[in-house]
């Protein structure tokens, strides 16, 4: 998955490079800086000691030591102090230079801490924003697996009060539901309890299921007649149909991306999976997807809930609206939002798995 977000200690991860939210001297501190500091061991701060600092906003890089990775890259945060000195500008600054470093030393995969979230004050949900952009913008134009580590929920907060819509969404559903379900509890309470003869399987009310229908059966066309009628009068459809009805995930995809006139390129990188999956998924007629990666495409595509429905059918799913997983998806496609990194962000609020693969 190029864009994930887990929620774990950042010494416990496996990456090519782990940032380290240092601070300007690079000789370590509390947070996130002292626990790699304490988990690569005291190597790190000899290294460290022959870099001459780092300035805010930039990167420097060591060697990983004890943890399981090539690279440390260490970068400053900026320390909030209201917003108006330029601590936006400073922290994607931050989120660029590790990225690029990354990069020139041939990373393949990153994990990030949310830098100056913690100690350095800068509010949680404009941390995340500004981190979540720039690793998008990154992935527009390369290819990297990018993972941002949370230690705590506590330290997770999306912005704009959506995480509250969404919270009102799910219970709006969940009491529908059980609205419904009560009223065909009663339903079948009345039936059985009235009439229970007319309600066995055992008896079925054979004028309506077999006895009526032979008296009009004058009123059926023969089977070919049908045919016929059907062919002239709804061919179009019926070809459409009959197209799409032997169709496999795959080929269903690569007709929509066709029909979108999207390149495979912009479907998987907005689908947030990864190139050599859907490199295979292109080969393997019958590849079999996960339903988060079935998920990821529909929202790549930007196709409505019937057309989503549709394609998830292809691979053997459906969007249920008794599922947390499934009713957030929901919600972001019945408001046409697209966003794979928000609709992401939200499923890790709600502590689903997150959509691509
Ligand atoms: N793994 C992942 N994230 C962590 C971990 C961990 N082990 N520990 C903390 N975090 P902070 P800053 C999260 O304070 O705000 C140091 O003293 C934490 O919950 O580590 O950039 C430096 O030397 C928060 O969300 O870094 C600097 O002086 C995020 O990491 C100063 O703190 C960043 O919190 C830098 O402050």
């Amino acid at each position: 998955m190029p864009f994930r977000i887990i929620r774990n200690d950042i010494t416990k991860v496996s990456a090519d490079a782990i940032v380290n939210a240092a601070n300007s001297s690079l000789l370590g501190g509390g947070g996130v800086d002292g626990a790699i500091h304490h988990a690569a061991g005291p190597e790190l701060l000899e290294e460290c000691r022959t870099l001459g600092g780092c300035r805010t906003g930039e990167a420097k890089l060591t060697k990983g030591y004890a943890l399981d990775c090539k690279y440390i890259i260490h970068t400053v945060g900026p320390a909030w102090q209201g917003g108006d000195r330029n601590e936006e500008e400073l922290l994607r600054s931050c989120y660029r230079n590790s990225l690029e470093l990354a990069r020139s030393e041939g990373c393949e995969s990153i994990a990030f801490p949310l830098i100056s979230s913690g100690i350095y004050g800068y509010p949680k949900d404009k941390a995340l924003d500004a981190a979540v952009s720039e690793f998008r913008s990154f992935l527009e134009k390369y290819d990297m697996d990018i993972t941002l580590v949370i230690f705590d929920k506590a330290s997770f907060e999306v912005s704009s009060g959506i995480v509250g819509e969404i919270r009102q969404y799910i219970s709006d559903a969940y009491a529908k539901k059980c609205a419904e379900n009560d009223v065909r509890n009663r339903k079948n309470c009345k039936s059985s309890g009235m009439n229970h003869a007319a309600a066995s399987p055992l008896k079925p009310k054979s004028s309506s299921l077999f006895g009526k229908k032979k008296e009009s059966q004058a009123e059926y066309a023969s089977p070919l007649m049908l045919k016929e009628d059907i062919c002239c009068e709804t061919s179009a459809d019926l070809e459409d149909m009959l197209k799409t009805h032997d169709e496999s995930f795959s080929e269903a995809l690569l007709r929509l991306i066709d029909e979108k006139g999207m390149t495979d390129v912009e479907t998987y990188k907005k689908a947030n999976i990864d190139r050599k999956l859907f490199s295979k998924i292109r080969s393997d007629r019958n590849y079999k997807p996960k339903k988060q990666t079935a998920v990821a495409f529909a929202v790549a595509l930007e196709l409505d809930l019937g057309e989503t429905e549709d394609l998830l059918k292809k691979a053997g799913f459906a969007l249920s609206d008794s599922l947390k997983f499934d009713l957030i998806i929901r919600y972001f496609i019945e408001r046409s939002n697209y966003n794979i990194y928000e609709i992401n962000e939200a499923l890790f609020a709600f502590d689903q798995s997150l959509i691509g693969s």
